[in-house]
């Protein structure tokens, strides 16, 4: 097999926050492909970097009263420091706020308006007065024009869940001063991303993308691509665009280039003359690049990305491997619950390996989010890690030290055993390759079971009571450690730690793929240490416990966390910060029903609902006027009657079409399906809901 050149990238973090499991996940997912292609004996690179630019940054820099760049390189210090305490093996770890990216994101944009691939369009935009810079629209709230919830993100209503321009909000503010923004025109730079369908099409046809990512790209192409905005007017902590003072480039442009700038980064700083820049990145070269992201990213990694690299003269990745999302227990992390856990505060209480471990044998190619169990955890991983595959060490190892001086048989008792193993070698390699790590996990956890058993029925510590030096022992015990040394080093890319005690109990050469042709016949080996000890579970319980407290008054919001993505399609919606039985009881929940509904002119998803909710104690009728964003599901006739659950205690809002005196409860997505209470459900109008 000839040697293979890879270049690997796993997303780059932004520098203003921890990295936590989720980042971790994608760093271990694309650190066991890395691994194994370099224990096949191929030249594999693995580069990063913080992604350090952009308002975000900026501001969270002023709020700490400290420089950006002071911010971006504690932050660098800390993220290398947690990659490292989880073993991931970058060959370089650099940052998008350097001179090599710089360099980069010049050139390449050069090359774009060169080519009469940037457009220029004044746009309008809000405007911050005070802090005198534009907004974003997760930097503005204000009223839904379409339902007048009020406290709603710039493009879309968590309430009625249509979306709008921001300067369509009623009452606008800005979320970083409370000022009213005003609307502004500047000039922005576009990238003209549809002049590449064709060749974006051809790419992803090509197999750069698989399954349910591909298909969800192809529907975007067919819905046509928009140019994309890559300007930002000062104040911007980023790159000036060349020859355009108070133009810098949006943080996303510069971001993916950062790959580049980590590798540039390497190859100077390298005596190894086989990392030539050009080589691996311009076209028609004999090397690979392949990019690990998450479901939230991809646009920016498959329509954005490969078109700046067509334009600039670079080549194209080979493919963009997409995961999906970490949940824990179930659910999005949440800093409320403590399970929005950080690689550090992990690290503090528990082995790496274990996490490496636990989502390597969950993780295959696809996009499904990825749960970590935590009683699932540590009930996995110490049937699997400790009670099968170092139990078949320990079980041998004690009798071919004491009784055998070390050193292990000339021959096997069961070769067909170590045949059978050995033959898998080539099928797992494969499995990993094509990051069906489950399976290759379940392939090895089988093999670990059979050697067990054998030992279960040999019973070399019944053969070592008649004799203490039996050949047939030190045959079964040889048996059994070469069974070891084969799944230890199957698992070397998810378990490095564990593989090199092995190596150094074993006194073996680091372990490469080819290794496994041979078998540990009349070779001595050293003392037995623990390999690994078991999870407890109390310290998985500390370890949400110092997560829970270490977000102790932390809300749950995108805007503190990077702001510059949007949320990941289908994520699971944050919950909102817990309240106590007393603020809970004040909510004033009743069964109310339809005495009539009508359409709201002016508003496609409001209907507007008069309500009876019984009677007061001396008979009088109560009516309410609600406005509910329900119409996409239900029409006024089939409202006629029907029983919904009200809050009947919400102060009354004034909103564009009257004021509403209170709110119903719904369930569900939204569109079609949303849920009111059900028809037949012998609740009575006035019932109180507890
Ligand atoms: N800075 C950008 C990436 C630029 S790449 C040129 C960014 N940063 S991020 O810190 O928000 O996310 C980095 C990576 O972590 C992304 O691939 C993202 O999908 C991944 N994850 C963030 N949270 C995650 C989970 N909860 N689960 C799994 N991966 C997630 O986006
Ligand atoms: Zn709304």
């Amino acid at each position: 097999m000839s040697q293979r050149k890879i270049l690997v990238t796993s997303a780059l973090p932004y520098a203003n926050g921890g990295i936590h499991l989720g980042h971790i996940m994608e760093a271990i997912q694309a650190d066991i492909w890395v691994r194994l292609q370099k224990m096949r004996g191929h030249q594999c690179i693995y580069v990063c970097a913080d992604d350090a630019h952009g308002t975000a940054i900026m501001l969270s820099a002023r709020s700490q009263g400290i420089s950006p760049e002071e911010l971006i390189d504690r932050v660098q210090r800390e993220h290398e420091r947690d990659y490292a305490g989880f073993r991931i093996g970058f060959d370089n770890f650099h940052s998008t706020h350097s001179a090599e990216n710089r360099e980069l994101a010049e050139s390449i944009y050069l090359a774009l308006e060169a080519n009469g691939h940037i457009a220029r369009r004044n746009i309008r935009q809000l405007f911050d007065p005070e802090k005198k810079l534009f907004l974003a629209d997760r930097y503005i709230t204000g009223t839904c024009p379409r339902c007048g919830a009020e406290e709603q993100y710039g493009d879309n209503c968590e309430v009625c869940g249509s979306t709008y321009s921001p300067a369509e909000l009623i009452n606008p503010k800005s979320a970083l001063s409370g000022a009213t923004p005003v609307e502004k025109e500047s000039e922005h730079f576009f990238f003209t991303v549809p002049a590449f369908s064709g060749m974006l099409r051809e790419w992803i046809d090509g197999g750069a993308v698989h399954g349910a990512v591909a298909n969800k790209l192809e529907e975007w192409l067919g819905e046509g691509l928009q140019d994309w905005d890559i300007s930002r007017d000062a104040p911007y902590f980023g790159f000036e665009i060349p020859g355009n003072p108070g133009k810098y480039f949006y943080v996303w442009l510069d971001a993916p280039i950062g790959y580049m700038a980590s590798f540039l980064n390497l190859c100077r700083r390298s005596h190894d003359e086989s990392l030539d820049f050009d080589a691996w990145w311009r076209p028609g070269g004999d090397s690979e690049l392949y990019h690990f992201i998450g479901k939230d990213i991809v646009n920016f990694h498959t329509f954005f990305w490969p078109a700046m690299l067509a334009s600039a003269g670079y080549r194209a990745p080979n493919a963009v491997f997409v995961h999906g999302f970490v949940t824990v227990d179930g659910t999005k992390m949440s800093k409320s619950r403590g399970t929005f856990i950080n690689a550090s505060t992990y690290l503090n209480h528990l082995n790496p390996e274990y996490l490496r471990y636990y989502l390597a044998a969950k993780l295959g190619p696809g996009i499904d989010d990825l749960d970590l169990n935590l009683e699932d955890f540590v009930q996995r991983v110490n049937a699997d890690l400790v009670g099968k595959l170092v139990n078949i060490a320990s079980r041998c190892a004690g009798f071919i030290g004491k009784n055998f001086a070390g050193v292990l048989a000339d021959q096997l008792d069961n070769a067909a055993l170590i045949d059978e193993i050995r033959q898998a070698a080539p099928q797992i390699a494969e499995l990993y390759e094509q990051r069906e790590y489950g399976k290759a996990i379940r392939l090895v956890m089988a093999f670990a079971d059979k050697a067990n058993q054998y030992l279960n029925e040999r019973k070399p510590w019944e053969i070592a009571k008649a004799d203490r030096q039996s050949p047939e022992l030190r045959a079964i015990c040889t048996t059994g450690i070469n069974a070891f040394r084969l799944l230890a080093g199957y698992l070397k890319p998810v378990l490095p730690a564990l593989a090199e005690k092995t190596e150094e109990f074993l006194a073996i050469a680091p372990l490469a793929w080819s290794d496994f042709d041979s078998l540990l016949l009349d070779h001595r080996i050293n003392r037995f240490q623990p390999l690994m000890t078991r999870i407890e579970a109390k310290a998985v319980e500390a370890m949400v416990e110092e997560s829970r407290q270490s977000w102790n008054g932390g809300h749950d919001t995108e805007l503190e966390a990077d702001g510059e993505t949007q949320a990941g399609a289908g994520a699971t919606e944050p919950f909102a910060d817990e309240i106590d039985i007393a603020a809970f009881a004040k909510v004033d929940l009743r069964v109310a029903r339809v005495i009539e509904a009508g359409l709201v002119e002016g508003a496609d998803k409001l209907l507007r609902l008069r309500l009876d909710l019984g009677r007061e104690a001396d008979g009088a009728a109560i009516e309410r006027t609600v406005f509910a964003g329900i119409r996409s599901a239900y029409s006024p006739e089939e409202l006629d009657g029907r029983l919904v659950v009200v809050v009947a205690n919400l102060k009354p809002r004034k909103m564009k079409f009257g004021v509403s005196e209170g709110m119903v409860l719904a369930a569900g997505p939204g569109g079609g399906d949303i849920w009111l209470l059900h028809p037949d459900s012998g609740a009575k109008p006035g019932m109180r809901i507890s």
